[in-house]
């Protein structure tokens, strides 16, 4: 059946639809309906069933005679090493964590965070509590410990499980003075840590919180997968949403079963048995759906790879992952791709290997230029799918589904709305657009399963971040057009949301951590477009009166402050002193005007600026720091 069919018979019966992908599922209880409705515009899907993550994700493949194929090819350039997990070996690995979890009293519901590189272990840990029904929270290891603390306290973790360090190009991270500032810096305190101690930097441990990752496991039975009901959170990852406070999206367990599930054959076009690799960190929602669960659960053998596209040691590193471990479908983000580009832009690292066993590779994550993707399709010979998804979806709202049938690529489109998504455009009014037409991109609720049910412990905010803006639709937060046959663009962010080397990050959490600098009286960070990393935030700072220090000193401070409190990942490099900002009349800062004047766009003068006149100041600061040369 080709897409449109699917497609057709999802709309004709969406009910039906996801109960026939259910049945891939093996279900303690299965699912007596697919939908229930919960509250006004909220959902749940499979909500009445039995089912374990875990089971689903590795021990039915044991139990089905494939315990020898290979679950995890480790493959670390940034240590120098290469290790492979069975799923035999994956299911007595983490039905022991799981065990030592519940030894430490963890139990169904409980939260866990979880701290860690790109190790193997990392996904152990995420399947362990998917074992017990605990629920992880993993936190990505480029965020300070205060984004860490802020996490402690919102979802209130009985465990939190990290390694000693993690490994930059350079430089080895130290997670755990990070985590015991995170722990200091928090008021729920958790019961129990976890360490994973890693040979390039041991941590200390504290007594009596503290415990060694193997020590905690030393004679301890494995435990079994433990039933949770379908609506059970699977797990919560927070994201960047328009205000400092991060959003704790929920992921439902039986919908992303089902969900991801589906995707890996009619998405990505594999097979059981056959290798997958998803290049990017556990840490983000495609490490989490497409390096962890999605793979297993299919039966898949998922690359967790430790290091970056280049200078680990070159760029031929992901070409020499994909010949090692015969990758037949690829995913990383454009960014990646432009920074292998940059490096070797006639691909001579390509030749280097044999990549005949390559069918595809998706980006994802942020907007796939042109020049990136044809570039890629050149070197890699094989076609190039850009896809569009969120956090808070988990998987492609967009797509082109290769493996039911490949629709012709338009370059710049990430191609048609994908089974259980129906997208509209709408004006501001809430009303559909022509096509070809710009709007905000709104999907009919309710969203298909696996999908956000509610943001963790902030219904209200769930309902007023997503489902008031446009009644009867889930607001996604971009904005981009449909042409007239049905292929989406997406061209902007209707929020303070920006995308920094495929980085979803927040201006305003930028801009609440510089207010906090003593000089500072006002400031806006808006994101300008950067050749590598998509975006880039630059901060204009108004400094408080009377203020007369160095303005590189206090530009300084503002970088040292970001980095000391959301992480190096911010990546938050440049700031202007400006004496004002530029302002409507009703005092709204005209950031898109700032952003459109640094990229040398054209730009209409907004009809309610204050003083016209203050976006020559602004160009001429941008300047000094290389940008609005046009
Ligand atoms: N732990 C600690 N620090 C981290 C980190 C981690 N897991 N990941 C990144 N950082 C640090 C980097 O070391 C860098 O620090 P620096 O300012 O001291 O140099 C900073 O955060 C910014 O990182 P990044 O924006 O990633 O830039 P980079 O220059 O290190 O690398 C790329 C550029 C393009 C190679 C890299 O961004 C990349 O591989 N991007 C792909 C992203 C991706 O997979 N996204 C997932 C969505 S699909
Ligand atoms: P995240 O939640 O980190 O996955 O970020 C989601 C956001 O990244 C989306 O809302 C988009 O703004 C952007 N994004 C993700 N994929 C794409 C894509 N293929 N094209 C354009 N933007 C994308």
């Amino acid at each position: 059946m080709g897409y449109r069919a699917e497609y057709d018979n999802w709309k004709t019966d969406p009910e039906g639809w996801w109960m026939t992908a259910a049945q891939a599922i093996d279900w303690d209880t299965p699912p007596s309906k697919a939908l229930t409705q919960r509250g006004e515009n909220l959902y749940d899907w499979f909500a009445d069933a039995k089912v374990n993550t875990c089971y689903n994700a590795v021990d039915r493949h044991v139990e089905a005679g494939r315990g020898d194929q290979l679950a995890i090819i480790y493959d670390s350039p940034i240590t120098g090493s290469v290790s492979r997990i069975t799923y035999a070996e994956l299911q007595t690995r983490v039905a022991t964590l799981a065990g030592a979890l519940t030894a430490q009293g963890v139990t169904m519901g409980d939260r866990v965070i979880i701290y860690m590189p790109m190790v193997p272990e990392a996904l152990e840990a995420m399947l362990a509590c998917a074992r017990i029904g605990a629920i992880h929270s993993v936190v990505f290891g480029g965020f300070a410990a205060n984004e860490l603390a802020v996490r402690i306290d919102d979802c209130a973790p009985k465990a939190i499980i990290a390694a000693s360090c993690g490994l930059e190009p350079g430089r080895v991270v130290k997670y755990k003075p990070l985590l015991d500032e995170a722990i200091n810096l928090s008021t729920a305190k958790p019961d129990v840590c976890i360490i994973l101690q890693r040979e390039q930097e041991p941590a200390e441990l504290i007594e009596g919180r503290d415990i060694d990752w193997y020590a905690c496991q030393q004679g301890i039975d494995p435990a079994p997968c433990v039933p949770v009901n379908g609506d059970h959170p699977a797990y919560i990852l927070y994201t960047s949403g328009t205000t400092g406070a991060p959003k704790g999206v929920v992921r439902p367990t039986a919908g992303h079963l089902v969900a991801l599930n589906w995707t890996m054959k009619n998405i990505y076009q594999v097979e059981p048995g056959e290798v997958f690799w998803a290049a990017s960190d556990v840490g983000w929602v495609v490490g989490h759906s497409y390096i962890c669960y999605a793979p297993l659960i299919h039966g898949n053998t998922t690359v967790v790879f430790e290091g970056k596209p280049v200078g680990t040691p070159d760029a031929g590193t992901f070409w020499r992952v994909i010949a090692d471990h015969n990758v037949k479908s690829f995913f990383t983000a454009p960014t990646a791709i432009r920074a292998v580009k940059r490096e070797d832009p006639k691909g001579l690292e390509r030749q280097k290997y044999d990549l005949s066993g390559l069918r595809a590779l998706y980006l994802a994550g942020e907007r796939a230029d042109p020049d990136t993707i044809e570039w890629a399709q050149d070197i890699l010979g094989v076609p190039v799918y850009d896809h569009w998804w969120q956090t808070e979806t988990g998987y492609t709202i967009a797509g082109n589904p290769a493996g039911l049938e490949a629709l012709p690529v338009k370059i710049g489109s990430p191609t048609v709305p994908m089974p259980g998504y129906d997208v509209k455009i709408l004006d501001e009014a809430g009303h559909p657009v022509a096509a070809g037409e710009l709007g905000g991109i709104a999907i009919k609720l309710p969203l298909p399963p696996g999908t956000l049910p509610t943001l963790w412990n902030a219904e209200d905010r769930f309902a007023k971040s997503y489902l008031t803006t446009f009644p009867g639709y889930y607001e996604t937060g971009d904005a981009g057009m449909m042409d007239e046959d049905g292929y989406l663009y997406i061209m902007a962010r209707t929020d303070d949301v920006i995308n920094v080397a495929g980085h979803r990050l927040s201006t305003g959490a930028m801009e609440e951590v510089l207010a906090g600098h003593p000089d500072v009286a006002e400031c806006a960070v808006v994101g300008v477009s950067d050749q590598l990393k998509g975006q880039s935030p630059v901060g204009l700072l108004c400094l408080t009166t009377g203020v007369n220090r160095p303005h590189d000193e206090i530009v300084g401070e503002c970088v040292k402050r970001v980095r000391d409190q959301i992480g190096p990942v911010a990546a938050f490099k440049q700031a202007i002193v400006v004496d004002r900002l530029p302002k409507t009349r009703s005092g709204k800062i005209l950031r898109a005007t700032v952003v459109k004047i640094a990229d040398n766009q054209d730009f209409k003068m907004p009809a309610t600026i204050d003083d016209p006149a203050i976006l020559d100041e602004i160009k001429e600061a941008l300047q000094t720091i290389g940008y609005a040369k046009g």
